[in-house]
């Protein structure tokens, strides 16, 4: 599985770094801003002492690189490149911090932890397969390598955390948390990649409806002409029959 997604991100990759970097480099600015909402929110909801402090240091480095991306997006499309507010209610949304219970909530502390250790392991082998493929450019290089140290240190302590889950809850509640967060982010990428897979298909049908099927009938079509016109005579007739009546 490892080495199945490592093969994917890098062929997905080639595509979608040569052909849209500024679009990358937005997504991964809401995906941090979207971890640092959770994080925040972690801080909140937790009732232990002693690990709200990493959250909260957590919450501020993931703030940090979201700006770190978006400041790099600017640079590579330019000062006029602007998200939309569409882009950002679809972070709003996968993120889940509007209407309804935060990430913390839905998962309590346990799957939370399990949760971090495996997107934070998930996002290093993302950047790695990235720099071993020579998919970014130089600026864009020193920007991830600013903030992988930072994401070293969220996979080393959620680990840490998990390992002392293991000794006090036993290694199966551990293994199993990790195994659950597995699956629904598989499940979760599946939905997604599905729901792109449509829209691809969508546009691609449009697109020949429009350009194949519908240009034919303007061949048979005029223009008509402009301003209010009078009704052909036998409905003029008929509508002047029925005023008489009335
Ligand atoms: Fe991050
Ligand atoms: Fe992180």
């Amino acid at each position: 599985m490892g080495a199945l997604r490592r093969a994917w991100i890098g062929l997905t990759g080639q595509f979608a770094w040569r052909l849209r970097p500024a679009h990358m480099l937005r997504s991964f600015s809401r995906t941090e801003q979207g971890s640092a909402l959770d994080m925040f929110a972690a801080v909140e909801s937790t009732d232990r002492r002693d690990i709200r402090k990493k959250y909260f240091r957590h919450a501020l480095d993931e703030w940090r690189h979201a700006g770190i991306f978006r400041e790099r997006a600017r640079e590579v499309a330019g000062p006029d490149a602007v998200e939309s507010g569409r882009e950002e209610a679809g972070m709003l949304v996968e993120h889940g911090i509007v209407g309804g219970r935060t990430l913390f909530e839905r998962l309590g502390e346990r799957d939370f932890l399990a949760f971090v250790f495996v997107a934070e392991a998930d996002a290093v082998e993302q950047f790695g397969v990235y720099a071993r493929h020579g998919l970014l450019d130089a600026g864009t290089e020193a920007a991830l390598e600013r903030i992988l140290k930072d994401e070293l240190f969220h996979v080393s302590y959620s680990k840490h955390e998990l390992d002392r889950l293991s000794e006090a809850e036993g290694a199966a509640a551990a293994r199993g948390a990790v195994r659950r967060i597995r699956w629904s982010r598989f499940k979760e990428g599946y939905l997604r990649l599905s729901r792109d897979i449509g829209h691809g298909m969508s546009s691609l049908w449009l697109l020949a409806l429009y350009g194949l099927v519908l240009p034919p009938f303007r061949l048979f079509a005029r223009l008509e002409a402009p301003g209010w016109q009078a009704p052909p005579t036998e409905a003029r007739s008929a509508a002047d029959a029925l005023m008489s009546e009335a």
